[in-house]
């Protein structure tokens, strides 16, 4: 069985690019072959290193203008693209080079708090603000728009009127930890 290779795109801490590196350290047939970065101060390049997977920086303008970065994710033999914590819009070709083969973690119940703008703490806030009775994440596939590929996977947390943005990013990120990786290793399966 040949084994299956997966990039990591992350802009910030990369808290799940960890757990998800983590996860499958051991595993016998799914590898993170490579973690990318467009901000040479993520967090995620120092977890990268430690886990011994390499790290590829790239800017803007080589990730908006050419395809570097779609080459190289094919010359890698890349199988799947997993987005964790990447900031940035999927320019056109690289949706296209991953048909179905890209995927995002989005820290709430889409199609709610999604959208250009919709992350991290702004997210959180809105949830909070809207006094919704729950939270959670969203896995689903990359297109071309912010947050609105396939879903594939939902799990809720409650959020109560004593919750805050910071509580209640605490128990999505539970989530996040808790289920990113286990999704994946059921989409290379
Ligand atoms: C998470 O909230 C994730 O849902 C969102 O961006 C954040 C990344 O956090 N896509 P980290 O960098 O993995 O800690």
């Amino acid at each position: 069985m040949s084994i299956k290779r997966i990039a990591i795109f992350a802009s910030g801490s990369g808290s799940n690019a960890e757990k998800i590196a983590q996860y499958f350290a051991q595993h016998p047939s799914v590898e993170v072959s490579l973690i990318l970065s467009n901000n040479p101060q993520a967090g995620v390049i120092a977890r990268a290193r430690k886990l011994n997977i390499p790290v590829v920086l790239f800017d803007k303008k080589t990730f908006t203008e050419t395809q570097k970065i779609v080459e190289l994710l094919q010359n890698q033999r890349i199988d799947l693209v997993v987005l964790a914590g990447f900031m940035m819009l999927i320019p056109e070709p690289m949706v296209q080079a991953f048909p179905q083969k890209m995927v995002n973690i989005h820290p709430a119940l889409l199609p709610k708090f999604g959208g250009k703008g919709m992350y991290g703490h702004f997210v959180h806030e809105a949830v909070v603000a809207a006094q919704e009775s729950e939270s959670g994440i969203t896995i689903h596939y990359v297109n071309e728009h912010y947050d609105e590929g396939a879903i594939i996977f939902q799990a809720s947390c409650s959020v109560s009127s004593t919750d805050t943005s910071e509580s209640v990013a605490a128990k999505v990120q539970v989530l996040e930890h808790q289920h990113y990786p286990a999704v994946i290793e059921q989409l290379l399966a």
